[in-house]
């Protein structure tokens, strides 16, 4: 069985530190906001649901050190904290999300003892966890049906139980077509420059039995003029109204090449990973991390010291590329427009 990727327990937050994963499988305690926005930020956990529910406790634990008894005072404080998790990344919007929502819970208790609020906002945090992994298996169910008994799929990234609460989006579509028993096979790209593919997908899927060969990212035009994939399936970070996708760096790339090879490009996330307020990719921030992840991988600089870099760790890829969008409430298929706001309005009430 696959380690938990976050967990709540006795008042406290344990993160799995994927930065040391596969070798070691250490958990990091988090007593407070500031080391959750740590873990987040410097990726010990990583992909978009899991970053939304590590925010989510982060503001809980937030909670739980502010002393302050009236609510004015307490919610200041609250806010102060809500925003620096913000700060920590800005692509992914579950982040955002998951924020609102305790903003939400806060102000639905305002007349309340400050006391109750936090036990309020530690019940919504477990309750955003323990929904993500339902949602998950929906997400599953809904897509499995775009996998056939023997296809290979490529998959970018890691978007398995690590990036959420447990069993994935896109590789939660591909663990239910293996529970249905079909003889499928899974490349990974490794995904530069922290590779979540060679890292965490291979070791995810290595640990449920499903077959998965690993390739190095510019490997995969080759592998589809040679009809060696059937099918590209990938996650999100943020997806615009239009149906544009921001997904890890590199997923533009797969796209453009999928479209090349007659190859089907599918994106599976949750509702939650849908920005309503935007209505193309365009408007998406992406965000540009350090020149050392490129520089100086595992501690070793292989770059000259005065070299430019640009480290940007998404791209957008435009929905003329998308065959689909698998959520837990459907498969949206273009024109994306009307799917999105009719499932979004869905869950949204
Ligand atoms: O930088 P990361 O590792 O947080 O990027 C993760 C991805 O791009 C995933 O594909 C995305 O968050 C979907 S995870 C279910």
């Amino acid at each position: 069985m696959l380690p938990k990727t976050i967990e709540w327990k006795e008042n406290k937050v344990f993160i799995l530190d994927q930065r040391r994963l596969p070798e070691e499988e250490n958990y990091l305690e988090c007593h407070d906001a500031f080391t959750v926005a740590e873990a987040i930020k410097t990726l010990a956990i990583r992909g978009a649901p899991a970053i939304g529910i590590a925010a989510a406790m982060g503001i809980a634990l937030g909670a739980l050190g502010i002393d302050k008894r009236d609510f004015h005072s307490f919610y200041g404080e609250l806010l102060s904290i809500c925003d620096t998790l913000k700060q920590t990344r800005p692509t992914a919007i579950n982040l955002r999300w998951a924020l609102k929502r305790m903003r939400e819970v806060c102000e639905a208790n305002k007349g309340m003892d400050v006391g109750v609020i936090k036990e309020c906002l530690i019940q919504e945090a477990i309750a955003i966890l323990e929904e993500d992994v339902e949602i998950n298996k929906k997400i599953g169910e809904m897509g499995k049906d775009l996998i056939r008994n023997g296809d290979t799929i490529l998959t970018h990234c890691n978007t398995g139980a690590l990036a959420t609460g447990g069993y994935g989006t896109a590789l939660g579509v591909v663990r239910r077509a293996w529970e249905e028993r079909k003889g499928i096979k899974v490349v990974a790209t490794e995904t530069r420059p922290l590779f979540q593919g060679s890292r965490l997908t291979t070791w995810e899927l290595k640990q449920e039995g499903i077959p998965v060969s690993l390739i190095t990212d510019h490997m995969a035009g080759y592998l589809m003029q040679k009809e060696e994939i059937d099918l590209v399936m990938v996650g999100a970070d943020r997806i615009a109204r239009n149906g544009d996708v921001a997904n890890k760096i590199g997923t533009y790339t797969l796209a453009v090449l999928a479209r090349e090879h007659g190859i089907p490009f599918y994106v599976a996330a949750p509702l939650s990973t849908f920005d309503p307020t935007i209505k193309t990719g365009e408007e998406i921030p992406i965000e540009e991390r350090g020149e050392e992840e490129i520089t100086t991988p595992w501690g070793k600089r292989i770059a000259p010291e005065d070299v430019g870099v640009r480290n940007p760790a998404f791209d957008i890829t435009p929905h003329r590329y998308v065959m689909a969008i698998v959520t837990e409430k459907g498969v949206i298929r273009p024109p994306f427009e009307e799917g999105v706001r009719r499932l979004w309005g869905e869950a949204n009430g």
